[in-house]
């Protein structure tokens, strides 16, 4: 983690910030899941809209199934129309965008912080919490939004 710091410092000092400064760690990073990287950071607003009827989102109609769109995390938390929960991919420990649903909240595999449903930190490998997004569902329509 003080490495990383210095590196931010470093980058900083050399006019690296925002959108770029992920882009470098993320050129650094062997996780494939970079490579998609529409450009969503974690402090960014979201708001996407996805169809459950298209085959690349059903599984979020099973109860304890999720997806990850755009680095959010989507959960289906009960069959409920409001039984769904979102949250960034990026941990908010080391910033490793590993988080995942765990059936009951969400986790980091990295050094095992965990989450709960609205992203509140559950114990202390993070010393805050994820950013959370709203979700609304409408038909087939799930919108993520900030
Ligand atoms: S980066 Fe997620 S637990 Fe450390």
């Amino acid at each position: 983690m003080e490495n990383k710091i210095k590196r931010n410092e470093f980058l900083k000092s050399l006019g690296f910030k925002g959108a770029s400064l992920l882009a470098v760690y993320c050129g650094a990073s062997t996780l494939s899941s970079c490579k998609n990287d529409s450009g969503v950071t974690p402090s960014g607003s979201v708001d996407f809209t996805i169809d459950l009827s298209n085959a690349a989102y059903s599984k979020l109609n099973t109860v304890g199934s999720f997806l990850v769109y755009n680095q959010v995390v989507i959960a289906r938390t009960s069959s409920a129309a409001t039984g769904f929960a979102a949250v960034t991919q990026i941990c908010s420990h080391e910033g490793q965008p590993q988080v995942y649903f765990t059936g009951g909240g969400f986790a980091c595999p990295v050094h095992g912080a965990t989450f709960s449903l609205s992203g509140a930190k559950t114990n202390n490998v993070s010393s805050k919490g994820i950013t959370a997004y709203q979700t609304a569902l409408s038909g087939t329509s799930l919108r993520v939004f900030s």
